[in-house]
Order: structure tokens, then C-alpha cells, then sequence
């Protein structure tokens, strides 16, 4: 399956980089970037940075810099630290990105890949939004777009309502949900259900000294996120749980329904069902076990 990951790195989104690395059925063809997490310039070079400790050698394209609410985002640097990598702050530039800006970049791998192509967004959806807009053809040539983003039957992790990928960029998130490509969305409904622990991550560093010690190594703040705001002892795989739903659809309960994103007032950025638009899948229920062994047992295998 060919893949193109729109992100914006990001422990998590670190963790699912190197899962789709090493994951058989992926060949993971580009990394497109976006502000979220982090500043884009930060999340350009993250990536770059990833690829190049990956031993990857694929584009990386960057997006945009803000939203369409653009005064409304500041990077996440209590989720994930100054730089993105939790207390690892001086992360190397590694190459240059890719001569075309990310919408440019999805939309020509979309016709070059017709029919072949998974999208996966584990950041705001402005890139998404703006491949759509720059080529009309864009949701055709795509095989599917998988989404980690919205909080449709469960409370949000940035307000009470809204998930922070739909929150950074809500309007991009509702024109893609107004005329959507076929799209999985992977919401916090099921990306708490894949809790990933400290021992998890020290048996995982035990396997893969590289770059499993590494993702030990910058979660161990992303861990005390955790902690701090509920007590948990683990953080959600959410960015890997949406590489997992690509190629791994089994493993997911999903209900079929339109959706929509609150524009103004207190629930601003909530994701919630509007039944007389397109449909889309939304993961309802997950093997949060299975999830998790599975992350293991593949991200295990790298160097
Ligand atoms: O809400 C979780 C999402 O927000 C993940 O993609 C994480 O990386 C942050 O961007
Ligand atoms: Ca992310």
C-alpha cells in the first residue's frame, strides 16, 4: 500500500513514522508537513530529521504555517516539548524539503498513484483542505484518506469538546467533511483505548537500541503530559492507531455517518454527526490490545 503521512512531528507522530518504516504492507512514499504541534519549520525538519534516522530515503514537503483561524494557534510545547521531541531540543537539519509545498506534493502522487494512494493526516487538516481546493480531482485519485482527529462520541483533549487536530484547523476539517474523499476517521472514540506505558516503551528500547531508545527517550515527557492532566499512566498511540486503521480495518468497530465541525461558540471544534452529508467511517471501538502489540512487535524490528 502506498502511503503518505501529512504530519506534524510530534512524539506521537514520531512513533507512527517509524511504525510505518517498518510495517511490510506500507511503502511509505512521502512525509508532508504541517503546523500543529509545532511550528511547520520545526515540523519539517522533525521529519526530515526521522526519515533520515529511518533510513528512509522519501520526500518531505512542506505545508502550511496556520490555518484558516490562523490567530488561533500556538504549538503544543506542553504536550511535546519546545522543539516537538519532548526534552530533546537540539534535533539536527538533515537535507532540504521537497521543491513542491505539500498540497502541490499530495496532489501530484494522487495522479501519479491513481487509485493507489492512502493519505493519512495525523495533523490539522489545512493541507488536506488545500490539495482538495488546488485540484478538484484530488478526493477521486486517492484510494482513501484515514484521519486521526476528532472526538465524535467521547469528550475532547484540547477543550472539553474538541480534539486538537480538528481544533487547529476546524474550518480545513469541515470542507473536507462537506465533500470528503472516502475517509476512516480515527478519533480519541478509539486512540485512548491504544494506552502505551513506560514499560512498553523500556521493552521496546530493549529490542530496537536505536530508535526504539530514542521514542523512549522523547516520550518520557509526553508520558508526564499524561500523568499531570488525568492520572494516566500510558499516552495514546493516536498517531499510530490511524497508521494502523490504513492496512489494518479488522481491528476497528466503525459506524457510518456524515459529519460535521462546530465553526463558532463554546464547542468550537467539536466533530459531531450531520446526517445528511456524505458518509464517512468513524472508528467507534478498537482492539486497544491488539493495537498496541502489533506497534511492538513492528516498531521492534528496526535497528
Ligand atoms: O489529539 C491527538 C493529536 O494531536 C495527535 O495527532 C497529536 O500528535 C496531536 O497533533
Ligand atoms: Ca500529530
Amino acid at each position: 500500500m502506498k502511503l503518505i503521512i501529512d504530519t506534524d512531528p510530534g512524539i506521537d507522530d514520531a512513533m507512527a513514522i517509524a511504525y510505518a518504516a517498518a510495517a511490510p504492507e506500507i511503502d511509505l512514499i512521502g512525509l508532508t508537513t504541517v503546523f500543529g504541534n509545532t511550528h511547520v519549520h520545526q515540523s519539517s525538519r522533525n521529519a526530515r530529521f526521522l526519515a533520515d534516522k529511518l533510513g528512509l530515503n522519501i520526500p518531505v514537503a512542506e505545508g502550511a504555517s496556520a490555518g484558516r483561524h490562523a490567530e488561533s494557534h500556538s504549538p503544543s510545547e506542553h504536550v511535546h516539548g519546545p522543539e516537538g521531541f519532548g526534552d530533546l531540543t537540539d534535533i539536527p537539519q538533515v537535507g532540504e524539503n521537497h521543491h513542491l509545498n505539500a498540497a502541490e506534493f499530495l496532489v501530484e502522487m494522487a495522479r501519479r498513484h491513481k487509485d493507489e494512494l492512502v493519505v493519512c493526516a495525523v495533523g490539522p487538516l489545512t493541507n488536506i483542505a488545500d490539495a482538495m481546493q488546488l485540484d478538484p480531482g484530488f478526493a477521486g485519485n486517492i484510494r482513501r484518506l484515514v484521519i486521526m482527529g476528532g472526538a465524535v462520541y467521547c469528550p475532547g483533549n484540547i477543550t472539553a469538546h474538541a480534539e486538537a487536530n480538528i481544533y487547529h484547523d476546524a474550518k480545513a476539517a469541515d470542507e473536507v467533511f462537506s465533500n470528503p474523499p472516502e475517509t476512516v476517521l480515527v478519533g480519541l472514540d478509539v486512540t485512548l483505548k491504544t494506552l502505551y506505558e513506560t514499560a512498553d516503551f523500556e521493552a521496546l528500547a530493549q529490542s530496537s537500541p536505536d530508535m526504539g531508545s530514542f521514542l523512549r527517550d522523547i516520550s518520557r515527557f509526553y508520558l508526564q503530559f499524561y500523568r499531570d492532566i488525568g492520572g494516566l499512566e500510558g499516552c495514546g498511540l493516536h498517531d499510530s492507531t490511524a497508521v494502523i486503521a490504513c492496512s489494518h480495518e479488522p481491528m476497528f468497530d466503525t459506524v457510518e455517518t456524515g459529519l460535521q465541525v462546530v465553526l463558532d461558540g463554546e464547542e468550537f471544534g467539536a466533530t459531531q454527526p450531520h446526517p445528511s452529508r456524505p458518509s464517512v467511517r468513524v472508528c467507534k471501538d478498537v482492539d486497544g490490545a491488539g493495537v498496541v502489540r502489533l506497534f511492538t512487535e513492528r516498531v521492534a524490528s528496526l535497528p
